[in-house]
C-alpha cells in the first residue's frame, strides 16, 4: 500500500525486486551542502533506535544523498518548486535521494522516513521503489497564533518538526494582536515590557527576544521551512495602544485586553499622530524585516472594523509601502484588497469561505489584477482553530476549538477542497499557495495545538503538495493512519478521529 503523505507526484514500486534490508548501523553518504541534511536524517534514524554513521560521499554507504544541481549546490534559486523537487530510489541494495538543491534532498528524506518503521532497533525490510516528486504550490503553510496563548521557543521547535514531516514549508507566526505583543522591538521596548503581559483569560503572557526569533528561524531554515512574521496592523493593535499612549487618537493609553472579541482597536490616521505612527511603522517593520531572511512580511490588515474606510486605506498604504521599502514582498489578509495603491506583487491571504462572502472575492481579484498573488486559507475548511465534529478526548480534558467559521470542520472537509475552485477568475498561477491558520483562543498548551492541527494539517499539506484531483477521503485516511505511530513516537498529541483507521496501539 502507498503510505505517503503528501502523495508524491509519481511512485513506481518494483514488486519483483527483492526488498532492501536496512541494518541497525546504516551508513549515510553525503558531501558539501548535503551534509546538514544527512545530519538531520541521522538524528531522525537515531531517534528510532538505529545507530547511523555519516560517511564520505565516495564511501560505500547504504543511503546516499546526492546533489544534482549544476555545481552540486548553487544555493537557493528563485524557483522554489524546482528547489524542493527530488527523486528517491530504493533498490535491493541501496537508497539514493537525489535533488538539485538541499531543500529537495530534505523533502526526500522525509519521504524515506515515512517509508521506514518507527522501531529501527533491529534490521528492517524496505520495499524497493522509485519516487519522482515536486510540490504543486511553492507556499504550503501553517500559521500559529502565539498571542492569544503564548508558546515558548521549545514548543515552536517541536511544532516545526511535526510540520517538516508533512513537507510544509512555511510557518506563519502571528506575533501581535489585541491581547499581547510577542516580539521584542529594541526601539519600542514597552511593546513587550508592557504589552506582553497576560494572554487570553488568566493565562500567562510572554514574548520572544530577537535571539529567540532568530533561533526559531534558524531551526526552521535547517528544515527548509520559511518563517513569515506577522505584525497585525492597523486593527488588532490593542497591545501596542496599551503600551504607548502616543499611538492613540486621543493620546490616552488603552486598557490591557485579554478577551476574545475582535475589531475594536486601530492605529490612528489622525495628522496629529502621523509622526508617532509613521515612526512606529518604520521602526517595527524595519526591525522585523532585518530579523527575517525570508522573502515575505505579513502586515495583517484584517477586521479593522473601528477604522473608517478612508483611514483604513490611508493606513494600509503607509503600512504596506513601509514594508515594501524593506525589500520584502508584502502579505496581508484579503481586506487589503480594498486599497488600490498596494506595492507591486502584494499577496492577499484569502480567509473567507468556500462560498466567498462579499467583498472578499472582489478584494482578492483586485490584488491579482495589480500583479499580486493569493494564499488560500478558506476559513470553513482550512482553519485549524475550528473544532472537530466529534467529541474525542483532548490532552487537557477541556473542550478545544471554536465554531465561528461554519464549524465544526471534519477531516474530510479539510481534505476535499480545491484552491482554484473558490474565487472566480483566480487561476492556478495566481495562487502562491495554501495555509492553515491556527488561532489559539482555546489552545493553552502545545499539546492542545497539536490536537487541533493533526491530522487536519496533513490534509492541507497534501492539497498544497500533490497534484489536483484524486481526493478520495477514505484512501487518504488510510495513508494518514500510518502517520499515527510516527506521531506517537514523537509524542505528538494528535486527535484520534474516528474517520481515520489508526493502527491499534497507544492512543495519542
Ligand atoms: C482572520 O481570521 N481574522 C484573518
Amino acid at each position: 500500500m502507498l503510505t505517503l503523505v503528501p502523495r508524491p507526484r509519481t511512485l513506481r514500486t518494483s514488486p519483483d525486486e527483492e526488498a532492501l534490508t536496512l541494518g541497525t548501523t546504516p551508513g549515510i553518504a553525503a558531501a558539501g551542502a548535503a551534509l546538514p541534511v544527512a545530519g538531520l536524517l541521522a538524528a531522525s534514524l537515531r531517534s528510532r533506535g538505529a545507530a547511523p554513521s555519516l560517511a564520505d560521499a565516495d564511501d560505500a554507504a547504504i543511503i546516499t544523498l546526492e546533489l544534482t544541481g549544476p555545481d552540486g549546490s548553487r544555493g537557493a534559486s528563485d524557483d522554489r518548486v524546482a528547489d524542493e523537487s527530488y527523486a528517491l530510489d530504493i533498490t535491493s541494495d541501496a537508497v539514493t535521494v537525489s535533488a538539485p538543491e538541499p531543500a529537495g534532498l530534505f523533502r526526500g528524506t522525509q519521504t524515506l522516513l515515512q517509508l521506514l518503521p518507527v522501531d529501527l532497533t533491529g534490521s528492517v525490510q524496505v520495499p524497493t521503489l522509485h519516487v519522482d516528486d515536486a510540490p504543486r504550490f511553492e507556499y504550503r503553510g501553517v500559521m500559529l497564533d502565539v498571542v492569544r496563548h503564548f508558546f515558548p521557543v521549545a514548543d515552536v521547535l517541536r511544532f516545526i518538526d511535526a510540520l517538516a514531516l508533512l513537507k510544509i514549508n512555511t510557518l506563519h507566526l502571528h506575533l501581535t494582536d489585541d491581547q499581547g505583543w510577542r516580539l521584542h522591538i529594541d526601539s519600542w521596548p514597552d511593546l513587550t515590557a508592557v504589552g506582553a503581559r497576560g494572554a487570553v483569560g488568566d493565562a500567562p503572557g510572554g514574548f520572544y527576544t530577537q535571539d529567540d526569533l532568530r533561533r526559531i528561524i534558524a531551526y526552521a531554515a535547517a528544515r527548509f521551512i520559511t518563517v513569515v512574521p506577522e505584525i497585525d496592523l492597523p486593527g488588532h493593535t490593542n497591545a501596542a495602544l496599551h503600551a504607548y499612549a502616543e499611538l492613540n487618537a486621543d493620546g490616552v493609553a488603552r486598557e490591557a485586553y485579554h478577551g476574545i472579541e475582535v475589531g475594536f482597536s486601530s492605529l490612528s490616521a489622525s495628522p496629529e499622530r502621523a509622526e508617532a505612527t509613521d515612526r512606529f511603522l518604520r521602526d517595527v517593520i524595519g526591525e522585523v524585516a532585518a530579523l527575517t531572511p525570508g522573502p515575505w512580511l505579513h502586515v495583517g490588515g484584517d477586521e479593522s472594523w473601528s477604522t473608517s474606510p478612508e483611514d483604513y486605506r490611508d493606513l494600509v498604504r503607509r503600512i504596506t509601502s513601509t514594508a515594501a521599502g524593506t525589500g520584502k514582498r508584502v502579505i496581508g489578509w484579503h481586506e487589503i484588497g480594498s486599497c488600490d495603491d498596494l506595492p507591486a506583487g502584494t499577496i492577499a491571504q484569502y480567509w473567507s469561505y468556500l462560498q466567498p462572502v462579499s467583498p472578499a472575492a472582489e478584494q482578492v481579484r483586485s490584488v491579482v489584477a495589480r500583479g499580486g498573488q493569493v494564499i488560500m486559507s478558506p476559513a470553513d475548511v482550512a482553519y485549524l482553530d475550528i473544532r472537530y465534529p466529534e467529541d474525542i478526548p483532548t490532552p487537557g480534558g477541556y473542550a478545544l476549538g471554536l465554531d465561528w467559521a461554519d464549524g465544526p470542520t471534519s477531516f474530510e472537509a479539510a481534505y476535499t477542497w480545491e484552491p482554484t475552485a473558490i474565487v472566480d477568475g483566480i487561476a492556478e498561477s495566481d495562487i502562491l499557495g495554501v495555509e492553515s491558520p491556527l488561532w489559539t483562543e482555546t489552545a493553552l498548551t502545545i499539546a492542545d495545538v497539536e490536537h487541533l492541527a493533526f491530522p487536519r494539517a496533513a490534509a492541507l499539506a497534501e492539497i498544497g503538495w500533490s497534484v489536483a484531483g484524486e481526493r478520495d477521503p477514505a484512501e487518504f485516511a488510510g495513508r494518514v493512519a500510518t502517520l499515527g505511530p510516527m506521531w506517537d513516537a514523537a509524542g505528538i498529541r494528535y486527535a484520534r478521529l474516528s474517520e481515520v483507521p489508526w493502527p491499534s496501539g497507544e492512543p495519542a
